[in-house]
């Protein structure tokens, strides 16, 4: 862990010691290490997966795919006049620009050849779902944002023994986050030019550093 990891990791620490939690997966965690299921190390590091995996990714999920609505009007319109569009539409954000760039790290077991390139046996792989969710192979149209997709195919959440434990809870958050935007503030548009957006820069989240926008006309 990085120095900044460990003063998280150390301070979440001393809000578990001290009880400063309120009930739901915390609490069962608390339980479990008090019952001797797991060392002290396990409850803080299953603490931070939980907050960090669980809080980037939706608010990144929910900015980027607004981001999307108004970029392309039409699909807003379709959105706001059938509601019950809304997990198509989410799982459609998740496809065209969702907040997950590349998975964490794997390490090759063997040589593979990919494409043009050989990954030899132990190399470093930063598989990216963003490309993978644009693959023309996988996805007919797959740089058009439609969110009447048929099928849930997206590699978002990840695949296989890791996907994503929280994507029922990042579902339902996303879902409800985007029909109340929406009833609420229903003219919502960018309040900067879309190549003034800054990006952050990292390998493994996609979000943007701000997401200004205007709420009235
Ligand atoms: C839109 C929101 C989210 C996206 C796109 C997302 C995406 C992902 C992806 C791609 C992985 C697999 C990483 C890998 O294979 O390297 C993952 C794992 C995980 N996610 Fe999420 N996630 C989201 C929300 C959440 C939430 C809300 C929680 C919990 C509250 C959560 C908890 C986890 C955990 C614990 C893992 C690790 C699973 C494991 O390694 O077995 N995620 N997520």
């Amino acid at each position: 862990m990085n120095a900044a990891q460990n003063e998280f990791a150390a301070y979440l620490d001393g809000l578990l010691q001290a009880g400063l939690y309120i009930g739901g997966i915390l609490e069962e965690l608390v339980n479990l290490h008090r019952a001797g299921e797991f060392d002290r190390r396990v409850l803080v590091s299953s603490a931070f997966l939980f907050l960090d995996a669980g809080h980037d990714n939706v608010g990144n999920h929910i900015a980027n795919g607004v981001l999307a609505l108004i970029r392309h009007p039409e699909q807003m319109r379709a959105l706001q006049d059938n509601p019950a569009l809304v997990k198509d539409a989410a799982a459609e954000m998740l496809r065209y620009d969702g907040p997950v760039d590349c998975l964490r790290p794997r390490y090759a077991f063997e040589a593979v050849e990919l494409g043009s390139q050989v990954i030899r046996r132990g190399d470093k792989v930063y598989a990216s779902v963003l490309a993978a969710n644009r693959d023309p192979e996988k996805f007919e149209n797959p740089n058009v944002f439609d969110i009447t997709r048929d099928k849930e195919q997206h590699l978002a959440f990840g695949k296989g023994d890791h996907f994503c434990l929280g994507s029922q809870l990042a579902r339902i958050e996303a879902e409800v986050a985007i029909t109340t935007l929406l009833a609420r503030r229903p003219t919502l548009s960018l309040a900067v030019g879309l190549d003034e957006i800054e990006w952050n820069e990292s390998l493994l989240l996609h979000g943007m550093k701000a997401f200004p926008v205007r709420v009235g006309k």
